[in-house]
Order: structure tokens, then C-alpha cells, then sequence
């Protein structure tokens, strides 16, 4: 996932998602040059990949034991996509530094940088900005976003819908030799498949259902978090049709 956008930026380290013990190991020998660790509480781009139980909390008390920063990019799993407000909530991990986006705008662009007061302070002034930070029109579009989530979104509509969706996915994957797995939480859901999926998103394009790739050979759905029960069925048999016809091709 990192080709095509070399050369990367220098001083970081990838250790394997969901390694508790590489991530201790490396610490023991080298704290000392470690300011941060950056996670995805799940990871999108990546391919949909959910750590084991505890991956987020065992990162925060290494964190604390050997005095780096956790940097935590929500800017896929957050927003209630996975069922509460942050998904790091569920393992009741604070982050150092938290990361928003996408969503938050209603559609226009926006970053967020969230930090421990002492953290940001320590940026100073001027020390994390950028031309276009803090545009009046974009954070009104983003409260309006904050507003109308918690109105309109709660964590019981978020598992209902992903319960809907995992269980025809699931159905769907049992009786099909092209999908490997289904995985994710909440609505956020990829669906693995054995072979890439580049074809099988124009089927379903075709048919009306917008989806992308999560690397090569996952499709991946985030819907929008007020998808309704029509549509999510919709969705999954528009997949289960497009799979059979990528079978028979
Ligand atoms: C988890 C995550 N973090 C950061 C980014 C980058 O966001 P932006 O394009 O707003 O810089 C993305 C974009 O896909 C992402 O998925």
C-alpha cells in the first residue's frame, strides 16, 4: 500500500498491525528515538484489518510505560462508523493526539488535529497549521455534521444496520467460492475476496451500487451511517448478483 507514494516521508518505523509483542520488543530496545505511535483503530486503506481485543489498549499502556506519544487516526473508524463516537472508545483509550476527517465535513474538505493540552501546547503557535485551517465554511459545515449525528445517529441504529448487513454478507460468502472472508464492525465492512475485485466493482457500479477496493482484492463498504433497511438489503444482493456473474465470467 505504500507504492506509488514513495519517496516516504523519513523516521518511521511499520511494525505488523495488531503485534502487541513486536511493538514491545522494539520499545525495550529503542524508546529512547520513539516520539510516537500512529494507529488506525482499524485499518482501512490497509484492507479492513480488525486487530485481536486489546490491540488499542495494550498500545496505550506501552505508550505510557515508555513515555511516546499515541497518535490515533479515526479518520475512517471514527464518527460512530463503528458503533460509538470513536472507535477508541470501546477499548476506553484516550489518544494523545486524535485525527478526524472526511466525514466531518458533510462533503467539504476538512482536517482535524485533536491534543492533550500540554501536547499542543508544546506545538506553539503556528506550529501545526496550514493556509487553508480553521476555514469559517467548513467548520460551520462540520458543527452542522456534529449536530445532526448525534440526532440522527445513535450506536443501537449503527449495530441493527451492521447486524442486517453482516448476516446476508455472511449468507452471502457461505455459498460463494469467490469470497474469502467478511470482516469489520459497525459499518465499516470488507469483504475479502480470492481474487482482486476491480471487475466486480464496475458490475456492481453498473447495477447502481457505489462501492470501492480496500487494497487489491477487498471490497469495501462504508456506507452512509443512514442507510436504511431497504438499501442495505439492496446493497447486499446487488453484491451477491455481481459475484455470480464474476463466477461464471
Ligand atoms: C485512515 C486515514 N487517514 C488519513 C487519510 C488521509 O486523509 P486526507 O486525504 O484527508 O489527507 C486517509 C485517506 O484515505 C485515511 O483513510
Amino acid at each position: 500500500y505504500r507504492k506509488g507514494f514513495e519517496p516516504l516521508v523519513e523516521g518511521f518505523l511499520h511494525l505488523p498491525y495488531g503485534n502487541l509483542e513486536r511493538v514491545e520488543s522494539f520499545l525495550k530496545e529503542n524508546a529512547e528515538d520513539v516520539a510516537s505511535i500512529i494507529v488506525e483503530p482499524i485499518q482501512g486503506e490497509g484492507g479492513i484489518n480488525v486487530p485481536p481485543p486489546g490491540f488499542l489498549k495494550g498500545l496505550r499502556e506501552l505508550a505510557d510505560q515508555f513515555n511516546v506519544l499515541l497518535i490515533v487516526d479515526e479518520i475512517q473508524t471514527g464518527l460512530m462508523r463503528t458503533g460509538t463516537f470513536l472507535a477508541s472508545e470501546q477499548e476506553n483509550v484516550v489518544p494523545d493526539i486524535l485525527l478526524l476527517g472526511k466525514g466531518l465535513g458533510g462533503g467539504l474538505p476538512i482536517g482535524f488535529l485533536a491534543s492533550r493540552k500540554d501536547v499542543g501546547e508544546k506545538m506553539g503557535i503556528g506550529g501545526h497549521t496550514s493556509t487553508m485551517a480553521g476555514n469559517p465554511v467548513v467548520c460551520a459545515s462540520g458543527k452542522a455534521l456534529l449536530e445532526a449525528l448525534s440526532k440522527e445517529v445513535s450506536s443501537s441504529r449503527i449495530e441493527s444496520s451492521s447486524k442486517l448487513f453482516f448476516e446476508n454478507l455472511t449468507r452471502i460468502a457461505e455459498s460463494s467460492n469467490f469470497i474469502r472472508e467478511v470482516r469489520g464492525k459497525g459499518l465499516m465492512i470488507g469483504i475479502e475476496c480470492r481474487k482482486p475485485v476491480g471487475n466486480l466493482l464496475k458490475i456492481m457500479e453498473e447495477k447502481g451500487v457505489l462501492a470501492l477496493n480496500a487494497g487489491i482484492n477487498v471490497v469495501r463498504f462504508l456506507p452512509p451511517l443512514i442507510i436504511n433497511r431497504d438499501e442495505i438489503l439492496k446493497v447486499c444482493e446487488t453484491l451477491e448478483e455481481s459475484v455470480k456473474l464474476v463466477e461464471e465470467a
